[in-house]
């Protein structure tokens, strides 16, 4: 078993974005692509922490072969140890509770998330570091530094190594172990989470749940935590094999792309709780029966009942939010006299606030929410915090958001996405907003005025490293917002999003729609950043 040197030269375009390297799935496949990538991760790596490495992907089209390169690589490296997910499986949350317990120098994580899979869709891959979080820029900067200067790879042909769970191989300096994908996961969920009084809950016919996995990697998961250890009926277990294309489906749980789910728990015959989560299980979706909870007003509400879920036992000490994110957690944070900070949008920023332990709970409006148990969102583990809050309080999703509304104020939050852009158009809508700042200032839409018109940059609290130009927002004087920026994770054209927050004290005004209560708001956003003039686009693309 000879280690190769690989002639190779770099590749343009592999830059990490909002979450990783994320392409279409052709792109990945061609010679030397992803084998480039991957030894810019190795090299960017200090000597020091070559010594185990966690791999596993959600189950996408190309995980598989993927997999089998990357460890021919990671063995020719002479990583001492490789843990990998049983066919190759671990959820997002998974690998960076992995790489903790396993005490681990980082991971690689293998997936392109709420992405459409399959052959001509979309691939990816990142790395997270030694804490479990995605790496943070000065890393991925490095990675990327790698990556435009690299000649050679180092590669063995390794036989086609076998994803059975409990099997164990030695190649060169190297030992390889397939774990089970769900085991430690569950163990860690067991330890968080009171599940004797949620199983009980539901044994007695007071509590229940209907799960979407979405054909994605979150089947198994919820199959053994939902099913065997909660006791769930497998029939509201929906959609939970793995399929390597999702079914043909956008894994996004969101109302438009979770619509079967989000209409059953529209009806008479919903259970109390109803949830999806994505391609990767970072990512969650929590319908009360009659009642969608947005992803900012779940995040609010875990924290204002924090107490009925155990692993916050000891209080909060801080929360933190992506900038977009609605400023309810704010409102609950200030009652609770706690820290909230505000971060560039992307878990990876999250990751020193909770090394640090200056907060415990953050959230990001795109559907994510997570505590300091790993360091990236998790689907999974928001569907238990919400089974507790239930348990707990025995009220329905319904009645939590009114009491949440009336005590705090509503934020009516939506968001609008202008997809398939040519980049140069969507930099430009950003920059015609900030333009018109002079003129913006003191104009009205409805009752609202323009207060300010501003750039977001974030200096980090603990290692005061800057990230700049991080999206422009135009604050009323109510303190709603219009918020623009661009995607850092699509794998062709450019999307802008536009996040839409107005909100509304009066309780008698609380129970609309956020889709329609934000029209005219979409609509002023639209016209101040001349995107109908420009593009031709009267609406979004999508509006979640
Ligand atoms: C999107 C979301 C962001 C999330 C990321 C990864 O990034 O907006 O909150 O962290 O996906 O799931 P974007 O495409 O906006 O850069
Ligand atoms: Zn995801």
């Amino acid at each position: 078993m000879d280690v190769q040197a690989v002639a190779t030269q770099p590749f343009s375009g592999q830059k990490p974005g909002t979450s990783g390297l994320r392409k279409k799935v052709d792109v990945f496949q061609q010679p030397h692509y992803l084998a480039n990538f991957v030894q810019a991760i190795v090299n960017a790596l200090p000597a020091g922490q070559r010594r185990r490495l966690v791999v596993g992907g959600d189950g996408r089209y190309f995980n598989d072969q993927a997999i089998q390169l990357i460890l021919e690589i990671l063995v020719a490296n002479g990583i001492a140890e490789v843990l990998v997910g049983a066919d190759g499986l671990l959820s997002t949350p998974a690998v960076s509770n992995l790489i903790r317990q396993s005490k681990a120098d980082g991971g690689i994580v293998l997936s392109a998330s709420h992405n459409p899979g399959g052959p001509g869709k979309d691939f990816g891959i990142k790395f997270n570091n030694a804490s479990g979080s995605p790496a943070p820029e000065s890393v991925t900067d490095a990675i990327y530094h790698q990556t435009q200067s690299i000649t050679e790879y180092r590669r063995v042909e390794l036989p086609a190594v076998k994803l059975a769970v409990g099997s164990q191989y030695r190649f060169l300096e190297t030992t390889i172990k397939v774990v089970d994908s769900v085991a430690d996961y569950a163990a860690l969920m067991q330890q968080l989470f009171d599940f004797d009084r949620i199983k009980s809950a539901i044994a007695g016919g007071s509590l229940d749940l209907c799960f979407d996995a979405m054909h994605a990697v979150t089947g198994p998961y919820a199959r053994r935590i939902f099913g065997d250890l909660l006791g769930v009926d497998p029939v509201q277990l929906r959609n939970c094999t793995a399929l390597a294309d999702f079914g043909g489906g956008h894994p996004d749980p969101n109302r438009v792309y979770a619509r079967d789910l989000y209409e059953f728990m529209m009806t008479e015959q919903a259970p109390p709780l109803g949830a999806a989560s994505d391609g990767d299980g970072d990512r969650n979706m929590i319908v009360g029966r009659g009642a969608f909870v947005s992803p900012s007003d779940s995040l609010a509400l875990i924290a204002q009942h924090h107490t009925s879920i155990p692993q916050f036992a000891a209080g909060l000490k801080g929360v933190a939010r992506s900038m977009p994110t609605s400023t309810a957690l704010d409102r609950v944070a200030q009652s609770l006299n706690l820290p909230c900070y505000e971060t560039p949008t992307g878990w990876k920023f999250f990751g020193n606030l909770l090394d640090d332990g200056l907060v415990r709970l953050c959230g990001e409006e795109s559907f994510g929410t997570s505590g300091d148990h790993v360091r990236e969102k998790d689907g999974v583990w928001t569907v238990l915090c919400w089974l507790s809050i239930l348990a707990d309080r025995r009220q329905s999703v319904a009645d939590l958001l009114r009491q949440h509304w009336t005590e705090f104020g509503r934020s009516y939050y939506c968001r609008h996405d202008y997809e398939g852009l040519p980049p140069d158009q969507a930099q430009e809508t950003l920059e015609q907003v900030l333009s018109q700042r002079d003129s913006l200032i003191g104009s009205r839409c409805g009752s609202m005025t323009v207060a300010d018109v501003n750039v977001f940059s974030y200096q980090d609290p603990v290692d005061g490293s800057v990230a700049d130009n991080q999206g422009v927002r135009v604050i009323f004087d109510d303190e709603s917002r219009v918020v623009y920026r661009l995607s850092g994770t699509g794998t062709d054209a450019a999307t802008v999003r536009v996040y839409l927050e107005q909100i509304e004290r009066e309780s008698t005004r609380q129970g609309q729609d956020a889709i329609v209560y934000n029209e005219v708001l979409g609509r002023f956003a639209n016209h101040i950043a001349a995107i109908e003039a420009r593009t031709g686009m009267a609406e979004p693309t999508v509006k979640t």
